[in-house]
C-alpha cells in the first residue's frame, strides 16, 4: 500500500509536499531505515536539521531509494552559529556534504535566537543561497510574528515557510494569521502533540469514531484540511502509511470547530525568545 500527499505552492515558485517525514530524534542508522520505508509508502518530503545529527543517514536513504533526486523534497535547518552571509554559506556546505546532495529543497533558520541578534544576517545568508540555487526555497522555524516582521522590513524578502510547534492544544492563531497575510506556509512540528494526551482526548477520539479513522489521522487531517503543512515523525512503516492516508476523507465544519476549541493558548509553546540552538 502507498499514498501520496498533495503539494503546496510556495511563494518563490517551488512546490512542497504537504506532509514531511519528521526525523528528530532518530539517530543516524535508525533514520536511514525510517526514511527508506517512508519513501516506499509514498513520502516525498523529509525533514532533517544540522541539529538532529542524522543528515548522513537521510542522505544515504535518498541515495539508495531509487527515485530521481528531483522527485524528493529535502528540508534541512541551520543552527544559530551560522547566522550571517558567509556563515550560512559555510553551514549549508557542511550540511550538503553530510547529506551527499548538491542542493536542498528547503533551507530554514532553525531558531531565531534573538539574544544573539543575528537572525536578520542569517536571513540575508539564506537569500543569497537561494539566488545561487543551493536552496530551492528558504524559510524560518520558530519565528514569532515580530521576528518575521523584522526580517521582512530589513530585507524586503518574505520567508516562504515558518515551521512552528502546532497541534490542536497549541493553534497559534496570531502566527497563522500573520503567515496567511504574508503568503507564508505554516508547517506544524509535533502535530500529534508528542505524548501530551491528544490521542486520548475525548473530542479527538469521538471524531475519530465518527469518521472511522485513527486519532492521528484526525489530528493530521485537521492541519492539512486548512492548508497547512506538517512534519510528522514515525519510525514504523505502518504508522508512516497511516499518517499519510489523510487525503481521502474530510472533517465537517462542526468537527473542525470542535477541534479548534481545544486550544490552550500560546503560553504553552516553547518560547523562541528564550530557547534555541
Ligand atoms: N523546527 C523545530 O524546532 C522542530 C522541533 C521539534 C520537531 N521538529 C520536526 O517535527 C517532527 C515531528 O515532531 P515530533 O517528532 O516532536 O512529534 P510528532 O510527529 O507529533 O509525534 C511523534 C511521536 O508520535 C508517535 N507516532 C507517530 N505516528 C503515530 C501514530 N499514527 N499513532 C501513534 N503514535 C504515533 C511516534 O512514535 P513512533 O516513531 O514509534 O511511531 C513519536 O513518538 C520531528 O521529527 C522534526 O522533524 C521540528
Amino acid at each position: 500500500m502507498t499514498s501520496t500527499a498533495p503539494q503546496l505552492a510556495l511563494s518563490g515558485g517551488t512546490r512542497m509536499p504537504q506532509i514531511a517525514l519528521g526525523t528528530w530524534p532518530l539517530g543516524d542508522e535508525e533514520v536511514e531505515r525510517a526514511v527508506l520505508t517512508a519513501i516506499e509508502v509514498g513520502y516525498r518530503h523529509v525533514d532533517t536539521a544540522e541539529n538532529y545529527q542524522n543528515e548522513p543517514g537521510v542522505g544515504r536513504a535518498v541515495a539508495a531509494c531509487g527515485l530521481p533526486r528531483e522527485d524528493l523534497f529535502v528540508t534541512t535547518k541551520l543552527n544559530a552559529h551560522w547566522q550571517g552571509v558567509a556563515e550560512a554559506a559555510e553551514g549549508l556546505q557542511h550540511s550538503l556534504k553530510r547529506l551527499g546532495l548538491d542542493y536542498v529543497d528547503l533551507l530554514l533558520l532553525h531558531w531565531p535566537n534573538p539574544a544573539r541578534d543575528r537572525y536578520v544576517h542569517g536571513w540575508q545568508g539564506l537569500i543569497a543561497l537561494r539566488e545561487k540555487g543551493l536552496a530551492r526555497a528558504i524559510g524560518v522555524s520558530n519565528f514569532k510574528p515580530k521576528h518575521l516582521q523584522r526580517v521582512i522590513d530589513a530585507t524586503g524578502v518574505t520567508p516562504e515557510v515558518n515551521q512552528i510547534e502546532r497541534h490542536p492544544y497549541l493553534i497559534r492563531r496570531s502566527s497563522v494569521s500573520f503567515h496567511r497575510e504574508h503568503g507564508i506556509v505554516t508547517e506544524g512540528w509535533s502535530p500529534l502533540g508528542r505524548g501530551n494526551g491528544l490521542f486520548e482526548d475525548s473530542v479527538v477520539t469521538s471524531i475519530a469514531d465518527e469518521v472511522g479513522r485513527t486519532p492521528s489521522q484526525v489530528l493530521l487531517r485537521w492541519a492539512v484540511q486548512e492548508g497547512h503543512a506538517v512534519a510528522v515523525k514515525s519510525k514504523r512503516r505502518e504508522r508512516q502509511l497511516e499518517n499519510l492516508e489523510v487525503f481521502d476523507f474530510a472533517l465537517t465544519p462542526t468537527q473542525l470547530a470542535a477541534i479548534d476549541e481545544l486550544d490552550t493558548g500560546d503560553h504553552n509553546a516553547v518560547d523562541s525568545d528564550v530557547f534555541g540552538h
